[in-house]
């Protein structure tokens, strides 16, 4: 596939960053996935003004305008669809703070940021149908990351243990809670659980990442008038639910039919899984 990496367009396995780079040392850096379809891409104004933030939170000063990074997406989509007939593309954008001459933690004065972006292929949108869709099962953990998970930083390693502990649990993916037993997001995804047909998820702030199929989910469904709240909810609260579901750039809005081994209402995919996904998808572009 074809990569971006500070200014070029060239083949990924050409790229090479020095190992001497903060994102390499430290995780010192900001990153974004925004999904496309058919050349289309999804929420990227939203995915761009997210990435600003970060920047900001981090003090990196934003290497590029919006309609620059627009541009070099596009570019990627250009130069990377024959490669992806299904035509389902993802873009992963990722600007470190840069490479340093010497491993020191405070942020240096005299670095420019390292910019790379790449394609990959993403899965298909989800089916509009509770019948066609593969649904996920996931375990729950207590949250163990840091308190900035509003910022989309490369420091994964948190995200990356609670993942794999799903994994090593034979599911999909860890759903996770803070020490009040509230629910906070999963550790590469927002949760939704629906009780009594409304829907609910948990509020913005430190503790979840603003996810993009998360906001423009919310709009969706209050435009479809499908009853959205955004409210804490426990992990008590999520076992004794109708419906779970996961949001995210890949997987969109996913079912969840098992939940630490407990089956959600009687296993199957919902109702209301199915009117939020058509309206997601009515709504998306
Ligand atoms: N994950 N919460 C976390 C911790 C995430 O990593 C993600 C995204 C989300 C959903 O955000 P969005 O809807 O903007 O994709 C929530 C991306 C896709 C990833 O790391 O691959």
């Amino acid at each position: 596939t074809i990569a971006y990496l500070n200014g070029e367009f060239l083949p990924l396995s050409e790229a090479k960053i020095s190992p001497m780079d903060r994102g390499f040392l430290f995780g010192d850096g900001i990153y974004e996935v925004i999904p496309s379809y058919a050349g289309k891409p999804v929420g990227l104004n939203g995915h761009l003004a997210r990435m600003n933030d970060g920047l900001s939170a981090i003090s990196i000063t934003n290497p590029y305008s919006f309609e620059q990074w627009s541009d070099i997406l596009t570019q990627l989509l250009r130069h990377n669809e024959a490669r992806f007939p299904e035509g389902n593309i993802g873009i992963y954008f990722h600007i470190s703070r840069g490479t340093d001459t010497k491993r020191y933690h405070a942020y240096p004065d005299n670095v420019s940021p390292t910019v790379f972006g790449f394609a990959f292929a993403l899965p298909p949108a989800q089916p509009l149908s509770k019948d066609a869709v593969k649904p996920f099962k996931v375990a729950l953990q207590e949250d163990k990351r840091w308190q900035r998970c509003h910022i989309k930083s490369t420091s994964l390693l948190g995200n990356v243990m609670h993942f794999q502990a799903g994994i090593d649990h034979g599911v999909n993916e860890t759903i996770l809670y803070n020490e009040n037993k509230q629910v906070t997001e999963a550790s590469s995804c927002n949760v939704f659980m629906v009780k009594d047909k409304v829907i609910y998820t948990p509020p913005l702030d430190n503790q979840l990442l603003p996810g993009i199929t998360r906001s423009i989910a919310i709009e969706a469904f209050k435009r479809a008038e499908l009853r959205v709240v955004e409210n804490w909810f426990t992990t008590e609260d999520l076992l004794d639910a109708d419906e779970v579901w996961l949001s995210s750039s890949s997987k969109e809005l996913m079912p969840v039919v098992e939940v630490d081994g407990n089956t959600i209402a009687d296993g199957n995919v919902g109702d209301m899984w199915e009117a939020a996904i058509k309206a997601y998808n009515a709504y998306k572009f």
